[in-house]
């Protein structure tokens, strides 16, 4: 990445501890006290839901013996859809302590708190590995995918979710969304080659109720610490990005990627 688009590193831990510490350990009381129906939707922070989650799990082909790691797994919900639908049981990589928690919690998945860019996996060991709207936040995209590609087994698959700017944009500084030609660079710098690849846009829509869950879980945790200043932070953070996918300056791309011949 280049010094000018370095987004500050202060800023950028200060708002994630926000995120994903603080807020994930809120979302997850909010979504227990609710009904269990609320867990997964609550918990998916980026992968925008059943369509994109359904198109990765048939398209890296998980069943119950797929190692599958989740690396930026947030609170879980990704990785407790894919154990729910297909009965693997993933390991969910993630360096937030709140959300390792919440997804502990929510879901009794196997987590383990460390950083995408030190991945504690050995070499080529993964059939799967999953990151989901964690790019972005990354402060060095090229490791993180290099350590993505490291842990892929031989004939191994990537599920990837970036969110990708379409041209230059003011971006929050907690962000940096790569432009297109940025990803491509980025993907064959660590070895990866797209197989398949989809707008998220161009998915069906998520299931009633889904989005509706969510929201119920997000407004209980509002109502609960709503004058708080890193819910206050973290709900501005979330609506900055929200603002940049809605304007379409900034679209999630799914892609399934494997290790270059
Ligand atoms: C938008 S959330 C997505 C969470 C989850 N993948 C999902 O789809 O619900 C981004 C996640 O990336 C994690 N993250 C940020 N920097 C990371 C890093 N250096 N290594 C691993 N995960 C990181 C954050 O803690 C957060 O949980």
């Amino acid at each position: 990445m280049s010094e000018d688009v370095e987004p500050d590193e202060d800023a950028r831990s200060a708002a994630q501890a926000a995120e994903f510490d603080t807020v994930a350990d809120w979302t997850a009381q909010a979504a227990a006290a609710l009904s269990p129906a609320h867990r997964i939707p609550a918990a998916c922070r980026g992968s925008g839901g059943p369509p994109a989650l359904d198109w990765l799990l048939d398209r890296c082909r998980v069943g119950p013996t797929t190692r599958l790691i989740d690396v930026g797994a947030g609170i879980g919900g990704p990785a407790a859809y894919a154990a729910g639908r297909t009965g693997v049981r993933p390991l969910l990589i993630e360096p937030q302590p709140g959300a390792c928690r919440a997804a502990r919690r929510l879901f009794g998945l196997d987590v383990v708190q460390a950083d995408a860019l030190a991945l504690p996996i050995a070499d080529h060991c993964c059939d799967v590995v999953w990151s989901l709207g964690v790019l972005d936040t990354v402060p060095d995209q090229a490791a993180c995918l290099a350590e993505i590609s490291r842990c892929l087994a031989s004939s191994g698959v990537v599920g990837l979710l970036a969110y990708v700017a379409s041209t230059d944009i003011d971006e929050p500084d907690t962000n940096h969304f790569p432009r297109p030609g940025e990803l491509t660079a980025l993907l064959s710098g660590a070895g990866l080659e797209p197989i398949d690849r989809t707008p998220l846009a161009e998915l069906g829509p998520v299931p009633d109720g889904w989005q509706r869950r969510a929201d119920e879980v997000d407004h209980e945790v509002a109502r609960r610490h709503g004058d708080h200043p890193l819910w206050q932070q973290a709900a501005n953070q979330e609506r900055g990005v929200v603002r940049l996918i809605d304007t379409g300056q900034v679209t999630g791309q799914l892609y399934l990627l494997r290790r270059s011949p």
